[in-house]
């Protein structure tokens, strides 16, 4: 019998998944890897921290689980997006990579804006430039580290690297270079123009495949230190969102994904590559052959409530969970921007901040939990309103991440989205999307459709209130028209 695995380099953890050709999954294993920040904003991880956790969660996944590594048809990446790892001629790490939450490169992405203009960045890449994206970071580390920059002959995305060392050949796929920036999504290659207008070597980057394509196969000093065998095939992969929704089934239009983890994310898969020129939301390469998607990206969603408990309730989720339960929908008149950490969709504003609106003498503690996971729904509709302008709906939303695990929450995004949600059963579905796509590129599994009906099993819906979702009608108008009464005042904040 073969069996898959899937790996998923996420910022907090690695996680290895094994899983059988029908769709089980037979074992599971995590490892923490720590985020340093050597100065404020700033967010680094050494690539060797993922490659030790690699090594760690493989061997526990083929332990746990007793299957013989020769039965492993294949091997598939799943990883946190945007980030930047550089290597040397030799092909040594330069420096720690520079990941997606890093902040320092803001003034390179005004000056993206400035040198190429919004509307030509729009029609090459179909995306708005972050701090983070690997396009600002690489432009920072020419300005800040020159000396590091010219000794670059490599720039990979953090699972591209844990390929590299897998395989040892050179590669990406098309979801998760799409999010570097760098990327003509509409023709799924590199853009040439946008590198030369940047002035960026094209030699820099590696060949990029499908996600379900065979990019290399498991080398001898790789088999040594992670157990697997020798010539393993091992395929390109996809980037966290790209992966996850194939881990839920979101592989066609019409269906949708909504994920609330540390940041959330509403993700619809596209026929083609339609982007919103005015650039509040992402286009991506889906990895799914000739599919692209859009998705909207809010920073602080699980963060919101992480933050509240932590600094301020010292409660658990569950404890939270029934406070808000005991709330009235609404919140009685309080309402939250979940800006902790500025935000991308639709506002683009590093600047941005949180804010509770309409605090009264009757509010308690469930009021403000409940009044975050409201906020953090509001803000995510925000994004739902704007794939609508493009003709991309739904009437069936399934909801994941941990945020997905309250039923407060899901009962909250069923009525704010006013749409059904469904759950997915079982977690870790970015590593099981990543186990997928192996066994579609090795044969395993028939189809993308085929690798759903088998891996995919959706639990009970829950359908929306309508009294609730009359209420949250009227009280969106309300939050949706806050963020620009406070724009200015959140820069004039920040001064
Ligand atoms: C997606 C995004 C995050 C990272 C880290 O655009 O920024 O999901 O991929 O998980």
């Amino acid at each position: 019998m073969p069996y898959l695995i899937g790996i998923d380099i996420g910022t907090s953890s690695t996680k290895s998944v094994l899983m059988d050709e029908a769709g089980v999954v037979l074992a599971v294993a995590q490892q923490e890897t720590g985020i340093s920040t050597p100065r404020p904003g700033w967010a680094e991880q050494d690539p060797e921290t993922w490659w030790r956790a690699t090594c760690g969660t493989l061997k526990k996944v083929l332990s746990a689980s007793r299957v013989d590594p020769k039965t492993i048809a294949g091997v598939g990446l799943s990883g946190q997006m945007h980030g930047t790892v550089l290597l040397g001629k030799d092909h040594r790490v330069l420096r720690p990579a520079i990941l997606w939450a890093d902040g320092r490169s803001a003034e390179q992405c005004r000056r993206i804006y400035e040198r190429v203009g919004p509307e030509q960045l729009a029609r090459w890449t179909a995306n708005p430039v972050a701090p983070g994206f690997m396009a600002a970071s690489l432009l920072w580390l020419k300005e800040h580290e020159p000396e590091i920059f010219e000794k670059t002959a490599v720039a990979l995305l953090p699972k591209d690297y844990v390929r590299w060392r897998l395989t040892e050949s050179l590669a990406s796929d098309v979801s998760d270079a799409a999010g570097t920036l760098l990327f003509d999504v509409a023709h799924r290659r590199w853009s040439e123009e946008l590198l030369r207008a940047l002035d960026l070597p094209d030699g820099l980057f590696p060949k990029v495949l499908e996600s379900s394509q065979i990019a290399g196969t498991v080398g001898r000093k790789a088999s040594e230190q992670t157990g697997l065998s020798v010539g393993t095939p091992v395929v390109a992969g996809a980037g966290d969102q790209a992966a996850a929704a194939v881990g839920n089934g979101i592989i066609k239009p019409g269906t949708m994904l909504s994920t609330i983890g540390t940041g959330g994310q509403l993700f619809a898969p596209l026929s083609g590559p339609v982007y919103d020129p005015k650039l509040r939301t992402h286009t991506f390469c889906h990895a799914v052959p000739d599919r692209w998607f859009m998705m909207g990206a809010i920073l602080s969603a699980g963060l919101s409530l992480r933050w509240f408990r932590d600094r301020i309730a010292g409660k658990s989720y569950e404890q939270l969970s029934g406070e808000a339960a005991r709330v009235p929908p609404g919140s009685e008149g309080l309402i939250f921007l979940p800006y902790l950490i500025g935000e991308r969709t639709p506002y683009m504003d590093p600047k941005a901040r949180g804010v509770f609106f309409g605090l009264g003498l009757h509010h308690t503690l469930g009021h403000l939990v409940r009044a975050i996971m409201e906020g953090v729904a509001f803000a995510l509709r925000d994004a739902l309103l704007i794939f609508r302008e493009f003709g991309v709906r739904t009437d069936r939303i399934v909801v994941s991440g941990g945020g997905a695990r309250s039923p407060v929450w899901r009962q909250i995004q069923a009525d704010v989205f006013r749409s059904e949600v469904a759950r997915v059963h079982g977690e870790e579905r970015a590593g099981i999307g990543a186990a997928m796509l192996a066994g579609i590129g090795t044969g395993v599994f028939e189809s993308f459709e085929d690798a759903c009906r088998k891996a995919v099993r959706t639990e009970a819906c829950t359908p929306p209130i309508a009294a609730n979702v009359e209420r949250y009608d009227r009280l969106y108008d309300v939050f949706h028209g806050l963020y620009p009464k406070l724009k200015d005042d959140f820069v004039r904040l920040d001064a």
